[in-house]
């Protein structure tokens, strides 16, 4: 019989892909601790109505949705920020602001399998509720920052591209564009990337074709590098709302140079993000190679939790995930080494000794040693060997001669080293024995 597998972009956490999978949870949990930031959790399964049209079209047509016993339409989370908006929305009035939350959770998306993308994998949610300001905005990315860099990343392995979207609107609008055409304008910038001069098609088949002129004027935005070159092609126009976005753009970079982040972040228009609720600054991690999909995405969606039925409430978060920083830590030798060797390894005699040896490993391990014994009665020779490929830093023999005198032996597993200890001593010997190791 053919055995059962996992559904294709579902993993198996085997104990040591756990292991590497816990490193980087923890990781992210202290960043997001150190920035004051506190942990929630949500239900996976959600009505299917609170992605729809809120998210976009690319995450709509991945949903994993079904209809429920009791009829209702209903979908795996395919992102947490609908769900953590509905439930900040709900509870706005009694939350201290500016709300800062974080959550590690698992998400499902039916993508077509590549590498870096799964169907089911786990993101870093980080989002303040409450700040209109840029402030927030260098809390999330000095955060983001501090989310990799914990690994031992560093600024040659990644860096983030940071763009707005309200200054792409305001930009086409000031070049005479429409709110539609600048839309139509966007999904080709959005595709410019990959597909070049191409990812205009969609564009001129809704809209007609774009002035030369007009376009060259598009893409001069896409070579912005730094806030001089912003503030050079601003220059000319004269808009209150341009001159606002570009106050708050120095807001954002003089307080990341004041905390010595700039080597990490870039000016790039070029990432404007496909999710639909985006409304100001949106920005994305990458690795600096360029092999990897993004590590992260975030942005401001000062919309999104009225209209999931809150208040007014302007909101700006990211994500991380699992999958695409797994793999950048794996390439840069970064990933720990998987270690599951106990403190300590019993060597029992026989059956007259176990009990014995059971009332110092219950009382061992309740002071929080990892202990170990054999379940079944070996030789003395094989509990050696055992102990030794344990890796345990030492063993404590339960043999009848010495319990006879009331004493066990620690053997130090590295030199092999002997010495005999009173029963009501083990405890103290071991705490001392391995707080020197
Ligand atoms: P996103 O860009 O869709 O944003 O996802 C954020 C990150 O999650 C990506 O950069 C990627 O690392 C990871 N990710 C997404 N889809 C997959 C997949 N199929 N397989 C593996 N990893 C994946 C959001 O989800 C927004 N809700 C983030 C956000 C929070 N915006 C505001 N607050």
């Amino acid at each position: 019989m053919a055995g059962f597998q996992s559904l294709p972009g579902f993993r198996d956490f085997y104990p040591e892909e756990f292991s590497r999978r816990q490193h980087i949870f923890r990781v992210w949990r202290q960043a997001a601790s150190a920035f004051g930031f506190q942990e929630y959790d949500a239900p996976v399964l959600e009505p299917l109505e609170l992605y729809k049209t809120k998210s976009g079209d690319e995450i709509e047509a991945q949903l994993f949705s079904f209809t429920d016993k009791g009829g209702r339409e209903v979908a795996l989370r395919p992102e947490m920020t609908p769900t953590v908006c509905r439930m900040v929305g709900a509870k706005a009035g009694a939350l201290k602001r500016p709300i800062k939350w974080f959550s590690v959770a698992e998400f499902y998306r039916y993508e077509r399998a590549q590498k870096g993308r799964l169907r089911a994998f786990n993101q870093f949610n980080a989002d303040i509720f409450g700040e209109a300001g840029p402030e927030a905005e260098i809390e999330l990315i000095a955060l983001l920052i501090q989310c990799l860099s914990s690994f031992g990343l560093t600024k040659d392995d990644f860096y983030i591209r940071l763009s707005d979207r309200d200054l792409w609107f305001f930009y086409l609008e000031a070049l005479g564009f429409t709110d539609a055409q600048s839309r139509g304008i966007l999904v080709a910038i959005d595709r410019f990337e990959k597909m070049g001069e191409d990812a205009f098609k969609g564009y001129v088949e809704m809209h007609g074709e774009v002035a030369a002129e007009m376009k060259d004027k598009v893409l001069a935005f896409l070579q912005i590098k730094s806030l001089a070159d912003l503030e050079a092609v601003l220059a000319p126009f004269k808009s209150d709302k341009l001159a606002t976005r570009l106050s708050d753009w120095r807001k954002v970079l003089s307080g990341l140079s004041a905390m010595k982040l700039s080597e990490f972040v870039a000016v790039d228009f070029g990432v404007v993000r496909g999710l639909a609720y985006y409304t100001g600054f949106v920005f994305e991690a990458f690795d600096r190679k360029g092999d990897l999909r993004a590590l992260a995405g975030g942005g401001r969606y000062n919309d999104l939790v009225k209209k999931l039925g809150g208040p007014d409430l302007p909101a700006v978060g990211f994500a991380i995930g699992d999958v695409t920083t797994g793999l950048l830590l794996e390439q840069r030798g970064l990933t720990p080494h998987f270690v599951t060797a106990p403190d300590i390894y019993a060597v029992i005699g026989g059956e007259a000794e176990r009990n014995a040896a059971f009332a110092d490993i219950q009382a061992l391990r309740a002071s929080g040693w990892r202990v170990e014994y054999p379940f079944k009665e070996l030789a003395f020779g094989k509990q050696f060997k055992a102990a030794a490929e344990s890796g345990a830093k030492l063993a404590l023999i339960y043999g009848g001669d010495e319990l006879a005198k009331g004493v066990v032996k620690i053997r130090d597993m590295t030199d092999r080293s002997e010495r005999e200890v009173a029963r009501d001593q083990v405890l103290a010997s071991v705490r001392d024995f391995l707080s020197g190791h």
